[in-house]
């Protein structure tokens, strides 16, 4: 939902019509996400309670229920029409960037960035949020996060900007990314 207007100069300044978050679970995507938008007055899509409203169902329910194969499915008609979503701060899922395009499709008017965070973080943060992560709901969970981190770093490589999430709060990272804005609009147009 657009919230009024942009506190700050608007990015569409620098020819980005979204911004779409990308991380690994636990990297910040679902706490920055609204903290940009709106500072921005954009409106913010969480891909996993898109998918929990189209499903009727919590995300574990839906692993549980109907398998990881339908969640991906709905997950993928999620980001199909997100990416045409305008003036929206985007964040997937951990595994929506993880296929083939997806990164790439997102375009020159999308600014894509990719929150950086290590798999002991990203399991103690899952922990610390109940057991809403059922791929990290497995004995050995820090293996299991270390070989998806590993699958899916070179997609998520792909962002335009990357933040180390460990190392900053949600806030400050918010901030960098509307500096980030900032600096684009004022050199090349994104497109
Ligand atoms: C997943 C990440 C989760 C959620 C689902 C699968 C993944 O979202 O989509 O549990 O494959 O990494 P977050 O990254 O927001 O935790």
């Amino acid at each position: 939902m657009d919230n009024g207007s942009p506190t700050r100069a608007p990015a569409t300044d620098a020819g980005y019509r979204r911004i779409l978050l990308v991380g690994f679970m636990g990297s910040g995507k679902s706490t920055v996400g609204p903290i940009l938008a709106s500072r921005l007055g954009w409106s913010f899509l969480d891909f996993d309670q898109e998918i929990e409203r189209r499903a009727g169902l919590p995300v574990p329910e839906i692993f549980r229920r109907k398998g990881e194969g339908v969640f991906r499915e709905l997950e993928a008609g999620v980001g199909k029409d997100a990416l045409g979503a305008d003036r929206a701060v985007l964040a997937p899922g951990g595994g929506w960037p993880a296929h083939p395009g997806r990164m790439e499709d997102a375009g020159a008017d999308t600014l894509s960035v990719w929150l950086q965070v290590g798999p002991e973080t990203s399991v103690a943060r899952s922990r610390a949020g109940g057991a809403r992560r059922p791929l990290l709901e497995v004995p050995d969970a820090l293996g299991m996060a270390r070989r998806l981190l590993d699958e899916r770093e070179p997609y998520y490589a792909l962002a335009r900007l990357h933040l180390d999430s460990e190392a900053a709060s949600p806030q400050a990272l918010a901030e960098a990314i509307l500096k980030h804005l900032e600096e684009a609009a004022g050199a090349e147009p994104a497109r």
